[in-house]
């Protein structure tokens, strides 16, 4: 899987290097979290890298936005526009589900494949337009399949529930239907382990956390960690150590689980080798490979020794 860099700081290290390209990743979070800025970030990154950039709006206005990205750092993005490599679509709700319906398709045959960044901010108002939730299901689907055929895209979701638990009916579709769903939330609390961990190793001050909820096709981070946003620099995922390399299966514990295949019968042992194949080249985060390894044995009953 291709994977293209988020331009957030700290983030590529907890989704295995990145985006999957052509993937659909829902930003999901309560006002003020930094929804619109992450957007924007990811944006900028692609347009330096000479990427096209397609930023719809159905809320803020364009000149808003930039005089926004401006404040942070951003203030080439007008640059952009004049080269044409970022483009901006300002749309209502109900225009917008109308274009959907109507001419999406004839927009994507014509940009396919250009590999883009595309940022719908928010998704809100869209989900909002469909009457009842197959309604809604179906048009945000088409919306995620035909502009993922023109590039990698990047959506925002208000979180109107007071929990941030992610339980609001507005939120629950559309995190279905996305690749990756990263959840920013305000935090008065810790209430997980991974938290009070954090607190102990010194970040005790923070109160915005992000999670990495789902992403197909990757690893990814599986805890809650706290950001921050610093002016001229953007968001910024703290206590990420980049330095620190996620395990890879290692070749000498994949050797000696072939040897102990050897006893099985022959397919049961070739599947068991592709498995193990496909293991060795993954990432496998946080686990234990002694232990990965001794889970395996247990479940085929074979002696550890
Ligand atoms: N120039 C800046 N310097 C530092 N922090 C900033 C700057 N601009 C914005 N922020 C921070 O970012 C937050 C707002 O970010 P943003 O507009 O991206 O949020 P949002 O999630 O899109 O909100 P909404 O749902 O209301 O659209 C502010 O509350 C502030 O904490
Ligand atoms: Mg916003």
């Amino acid at each position: 899987m291709e994977k293209i860099r988020t331009g957030i700081y700290g983030l590529n290290p907890l989704l295995d290097g990145g985006f999957n390209r052509y993937s659909a990743t829902t930003i999901v979070g309560a006002t003020g979290t930094g929804k619109t800025t992450f957007v924007t970030q990811f944006l900028h990154r692609g347009l330096e890298e000479g990427e096209e950039a397609i930023y719809i709006t159905l809320e803020e206005q364009k000149n808003q936005i930039l005089k926004e990205a401006a404040e942070m750092g951003w203030d080439d993005l007008k640059d952009f526009i004049e080269d044409g490599t970022l483009v901006f679509i300002e749309a209502g709700g109900m225009e917008f589900s109308d274009f959907i319906k109507e001419e999406l398709p004839e927009f994507v045959a014509e940009w396919e494949g250009i590999h883009a960044r595309i940022a719908i901010d928010p998704l809100t108002p869209i989900v909002w337009t469909a009457q009842d939730k197959y309604k809604q299901r179906e048009l945000i689907s088409t919306l995620f399949n035909e502009t993922k055929k023109v590039g990698t895209v990047l959506s925002t979701l208000e979180e109107h529930g007071t929990f941030g638990d992610l339980s609001g009916p507005e939120t629950i579709i559309p995190m279905y239907l996305s690749d990756t769903v990263i959840h920013l939330r305000y935090v008065t609390k810790s209430t997980t382990p991974s938290q009070d961990r954090l607190k102990g190793m010194g970040l005790a001050k923070v109160d915005t956390m992000m999670r990495i909820v789902k992403s197909r096709s990757s690893w990814h981070s599986a805890i809650s960690h706290p950001y921050s946003i610093f002016n001229g620099i953007g968001l910024v995922i703290e206590g990420v150590d980049v330095g620190l390399e996620h395990h890879k299966f290692p070749d000498d514990m994949k050797e000696k689980l072939l040897k102990k295949f050897e006893k099985l019968p022959k397919e049961q042992k070739e599947k068991l080798k592709s498995m193990v194949e496909n293991l060795s080249t993954q990432d496998i985060g946080t686990m234990n490979p002694a232990q990965l390894m001794s889970l395996i044995l247990n479940e085929y009953d074979i002696e550890l020794g």
